[in-house]
Parts: C-alpha cells; structure tokens; sequence
C-alpha cells in the first residue's frame, strides 16, 4: 500500500514525538536518579563532642518504677496507699470465719510506714488469708527463685503464714513462714516457681488459729540487676546500659513538680531503710481522665539512692532534678514563698553532700551507711523541671546565686518551660542569658514533621552563653499527650534526621534525652515511650533503636559535613552529620534518609590519607513507616551490618530508603 505524503509526513512527526517523550522521561529519570554529594572534611576536625550528648530522662510514669524497673511484686506492700486494702482482697470473700483489721500507728505517733494489717481466724478455719494482684498482675519465671519476706508479729496462738504463687486457680510455688514472736521482725522465705506466668497473684494464708500482724509484704526476684537484695529489673537495666547513656536524668519529670506543693518528690523521703520512706501518690495517678490509674503510687523503693546506683552501673552522669518551690503550673501552680525558698534550698545542698561529700559528714555518713562510702562524683543538678514565668526566674536566681557560691563546679540545668518556641520561651531565654545560666532545658513534643523541618534548629543559635539540653524530645505521631500516639517508624526516622543537628551542633547542645522512657503495656498514662514491657518481658521500640545508633556511634570530634557542596542539613530528604572517634581511628557518617526512594550520594572524605578500604555499614531500615516493634516482634525494626568497600577517599553509596545509615570508616 503506498501512503500519501501528508500520512507519511504524520506518522514522522509521530515517530519524532514519541521519541522526544522517551527522552523526556529519560530525562526526568535522570534528574530524580541524580547522584548526590555528601563531602566529610575529614582534615579539619571541628569541637569535642561531649559524652554527655546522648542520655536517658526517668519519670516514674506509666509505672515506671513500682510495678517496672522496681521488680517488687507485691502492691500496696505496706497496707500505706490512702485505701489500705487497695491491691489486697479476702482469699474467699465469703469466708467469714476471720477477721481482717488495718491499724494505723501514725494516729499516736507520726511514721511513714505507720499501718499494718492484723489477719486473725480461729483453728481449723479453712484458708483463711488475702490476696495481692500485684502490679496488673504478678510475673513470675519458671524454675526461678524469688525472695518472700513480711514484717510480722504474734497477737494471739501460734499461727503461720502459707505463701502461695496461683496462676489461674493452680498453685506455682509455695512456702511457709512460721515461729512468730510478740516482737516485730522480718521472716523469709524461698520460692521458686514451677510455672511461667505474667499474670499471677500471691496468696497469704493463715495457717492454725490465732492472729498475726503483717507489714511490707515482699515477693522480689533474687535475679536483679548485679544480684542486689532491693536491685533492679535486669533486663529493663540492661536495654538502658545498651544505649551507653551519658547521664540520667531522675526523677522526673512533672513528677518532681507534684500537682500541689506536698506532693512534690522529696529525696530525703526516699532514701534510708524501706520502712523509712514515706509514700505519697504518683501525680500520674489522675492526671488523664482516659488513662486513669487509683493504684499508681510512689513507695519509692527505687529512691534516690538506687538512681545513684543506676547511673553508675550504667556508666551514666547522674542528673537529679530539684523542685524549686513550683507545683506544676499545668496543675495547682502553687509556689513557695520566695522568703522560705531556704529549705527548698538546704535539700539542694544536702543532696549534694549526700552524693559527693566524705563519710565524715552527715549526709556523707548517711551514703556510706547505705552501702556507698565513694562518693557519686555528682556534677550537675537541675532547678525546678519545666517552669516557667517570672515566678521561675526569681527562685531559679536565688538558688543560683546560693549553690554556684557553694558549690561553683556544680553545673545547674534551668528551665525554659514545656514549649520549643513562643513568648514564654523567648522570655526564659533571655532571663537565662542574662543570669549567666550553665545548661538550659528545652522541650518538644512536636509532629514528626516538626522534627524533619527542625534539623537546622540549633544552626544558627549563638555560640556563647548557656549550653542546650534537649532534656525532653519524642515525636507524636497523633498529637501532644494523645493516648493514639504510636511508637512508630516514622517518628523514630523523624527523630533520627533531627539528631542529626543536635550532632553538628554539640558545641551548643551539650545533652539530649528522648522522653519517658518506659511504659508499662498494661498500665500506661502516656505514650510514646522509649521501651515498653509487661510483667516479663521488655522492648526497645523503633525510636531506641534509633537513639542506639546515635549513643554507640558517637565519636569524639565533631567533623564538617557537606550536602550537595551546602552546610544547611536536610535537603531533598537527606540528613547527615560526621564525627571522627579519636581512639579508634575511625570516621563515622550519619547519614538518614526520609525519602521513599533510594539516594545514591558520591561520598569523599577530603583529607583523608591511607585508612582501610572497607568499613562497615550499620543500618536501620523499614520501608513501612508505620511499622513498630513489639513485645512479640522485639526486633522487627533494629539494625543489621554490612560490610562496607571505600574504595580510599572518594566511593559511592546507595542509601535505603526510609532509613538511616551509620557508616564507620577506618581512617588516619
Ligand atoms: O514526659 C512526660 C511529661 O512531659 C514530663 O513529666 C513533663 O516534664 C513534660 O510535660
């Protein structure tokens, strides 16, 4: 068939147009595959990094403490919650043959622990006692051993106490406890149970007639953190050891404010024997009318003594936080009359004395007496948690002005209020400024967003004056205090791509702490967390791996880090920051990617002379952004090796999309 001209001359222009749409699309590729520069100035190493960069913030929130890293399992161990009975009920509510009786000693004479519980039946009763259900349950271990103990005393008979473990109507450990005198004392006992269970309870059964007071009621694992009789949950201690904190920060937290004045957290009601610690609630108890917790009080058998412990087993700064005469201002915001701040004040200096002074002292002799003749080498504390307003700045002066004449090597963190910007904030700050403060504490419950966008924060804030602590961060994927909140992967990448500037910006940001820290599955106020666990087991979500990365891969001098030829950081959805670990020799590169495809970036490393050709690649990865991890699935999101070819100075990598990257380097 011959086709006519004007056809011809058609199908031409066709051929020559779809032809230029190939090359357009090929195009378009092309730009979108261009391959980026990430440049490492590896012969000018920038500031020191400090080892306080990356730390942990403890709140006893979402049963942090009680009923978490205080392995205790009995509630209410001590018959002192406002309702005594509160975690106990009969064994048989139906069983009338005995009698239960709180008494109250404080009514003569003021005692922290001044309640006890009288349990009384005649001989042949038929088991009669109570049961405690524990923190939302009693967790217990097969083929484990826990320690029982009661303070008791002989009213009347010669009964005993049988002690039962019961998962499900089916006892899983047993013991007995007898011999009782007129006199209080602590009495024993060994269990060890043949049964796993997450959700058990404790039996306390009497056994021949009689009666028996009872008081601090223990069941407590025998395996604890360094096996200490009172320690610590093992593998709650043991996720915190592995982010390598460079300080804890204790105990709070709103938790320090209280929401009026005398529920404020007092360190000297928290140290001494168990028997001298003196409850009070737990100001998360009521705080969310979606979230209510009766049963979340402070029996502080983790007090401020164990935190001291705990930052020295983890090898972390300790950083306790002081209330400064303010009730917390989302609260009752009571204060303190600035005249009296004097005792608010000798509680600081003690404190101090407590941790660094010789055994000579008062409060020197008291650390020694509990088990720590060395002292804690304390070196920061903080004034007052997340105040604001002139209120703030007239205590947080005269504070000041007592502790640095005292003590001008103590470092005194101060606040700058809930909110990352705002009138409030510009204020503190510049108040700050002007008293000379040494860290400033600044928060950010922010969207995801927030934190992608925020990258450059600390870019251009000035180089003198107070340093940052970035003392409260977590990303929320609903909103502030959302009980929809999730620890997921997208927030963690968030938080990964804004580390990244508080890195480059470590000259100034001189400490971090995601917050909180734990969350109980059962029994949470608030979410996110950094780890979640139940009665048994424990994780570390997506937003800890993330903190891992960072905290293990630190380095010691900062290194300047070009993108694309520019110092701004998170362009095109690519963030990095660089460092160089003096000891090792080694350079490392962070580098997050929150775009969905894969970056290829050209990497040289100016400078760089000899080194090895390999190193290795430590990435953390999802293509899912709201994949998170779990108690089943612990590890779903956490981070894998590659080996790494570098080809010397110049070599090129593709980064995963959705991820981020740790790239060490052995280098000269
Ligand atoms: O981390 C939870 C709470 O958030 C802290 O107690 C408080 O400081 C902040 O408002």
């Amino acid at each position: 068939m011959k086709l006519s001209h004007t056809n011809k001359a058609r199908r031409i222009s066709l051929i020559a147009l779809s032809l230029l749409l190939v090359l357009a699309l090929l195009q378009v590729q092309v730009v979108f595959a261009q391959t980026r520069n990430i440049t490492v100035e590896v012969n000018k190493p920038g500031a020191r990094i400090p080892k306080t960069l990356f730390g942990l913030f403890f709140e006893d929130i979402n049963f942090g403490a009680d009923g978490g890293l205080y392995p205790e399992r009995v509630k209410n161990r001590s018959f002192e919650f406002p309702n005594p009975m509160m975690g106990w009920k009969p064994l048989d509510p139906r069983d009338t043959t005995g009698q239960l009786q709180i008494f109250d000693a404080g009514s003569i004479k003021d005692t922290p622990n001044s309640h006890y519980l009288r349990i009384k039946a005649p001989a042949g009763n038929k088991r009669f006692g109570i049961v405690n259900e524990g923190f939302r349950g009693i967790g217990v271990q097969q083929g484990t051993d826990y320690r029982f103990s009661v303070k008791a005393r002989r009213i009347d008979g010669s009964p005993a106490l049988r002690v039962e473990v019961v998962d499900g109507g089916r006892v899983i450990g047993e013991t007995q406890v007898s011999g009782f005198t007129n006199l209080w004392k602590t009495y024993t006992a060994a269990v060890r149970t043949n049964s796993t269970s997450n959700k058990a309870q404790l039996n306390l059964i009497l056994e021949g007639g009689g009666a028996v007071d009872v008081d601090l009621v223990s069941l407590y694992p025998k395996d604890t953190w360094q096996n200490r009789p009172n320690g610590l949950r093992t593998d709650l201690v043991k996720l915190l050891k592995e982010l390598k904190p460079g300080f804890l920060r204790f105990p709070g937290g709103c938790i320090v404010e209280g929401r009026t004045l005398d529920q404020r957290y007092q360190w000297k009601t928290t140290i001494g024997d168990l028997d001298e610690r003196r409850l009070i609630i737990n100001r998360w108890n009521t705080e969310f009318n979606w979230r209510l917790t009766p049963d979340y009080f402070q029996s502080f058998g983790l007090g401020y003594y164990e935190y001291f412990l705990l930052s020295e087993d983890i090898g972390a700064e300790p950083l306790p936080i002081l209330n400064c005469g303010m009730a917390c201002q989302f609260n009752s915001s009571e204060l303190a009359p600035l005249e009296d701040l004097d005792h608010y004040i000798q509680d600081a200096i003690d404190l101090i004395e407590f941790a660094n002074a010789p055994v000579t002292t008062r409060w020197g002799r008291k650390r020694a007496e509990m088990g720590h003749p060395k002292p804690f080498n304390l070196k920061m504390i903080g004034i007052g948690n997340e105040q604001w307003g002139p209120q703030y700045v007239e205590r947080y002066e005269v504070f000041a002005k007592v502790l640095k004449q005292k003590y001008p090597n103590i470092a005194l963190v101060s606040s700058v209020g809930p909110a990352p910007d705002g009138e409030r904030f510009d204020y503190l700050w510049q108040q700050m400024r002007a008293l000379k403060a040494d860290l400033v504490d600044e928060h950010y419950y922010s969207a995801p967003k927030w934190f992608r966008e925020n990258a450059g924060r600390y870019d251009s804030y000035p180089r003198t004056g107070p340093k940052v602590f970035a003392g409260e961060y977590a990303a929320q994927s609903v909103g502030i205090a959302s009980p929809d909140n999730r620890n997921n992967w997208e927030c963690a990448l968030s938080e990964a791509a804004f580390i990244t500037g508080l890195e480059r910006n470590s000259d100034v940001v001189q400490m971090s702490s995601y917050a909180p820290l734990f969350g109980h599955v059962d029994a949470w106020q608030w979410t996110p967390n950094l780890i979640w666990f139940d009665n048994l087991r424990s994780y570390g979500t997506p937003n800890y791996q993330v903190q891992k990365m960072f905290s293990t891969n630190q380095g010691t001098r900062q290194l300047r880090v070009l993108l694309d030829g520019s110092t701004k950081n998170g362009v095109n959805d690519l963030y990095t920051s660089a460092s160089v670990d003096e000891q090792s020799g080694e350079l490392i590169l962070k580098v997050v990617n929150t775009g969905s495809s894969s970056s290829e970036v050209r990497i040289t490393l100016t400078g760089a002379t000899g080194g090895g050709k390999t190193g290795t690649a430590l990435i953390l990865q999802s293509s899912d952004l709201k994949a998170e991890n779990s108690l089943d699935h612990p590890t779903k999101i956490a981070s894998f090796v590659k080996q790494l070819r570098t080809a010397g100075g110049e070599f090129d990598y593709t980064f995963m999309p959705h991820s981020m990257t740790v790239l060490r380097i052995p280098s000269r």
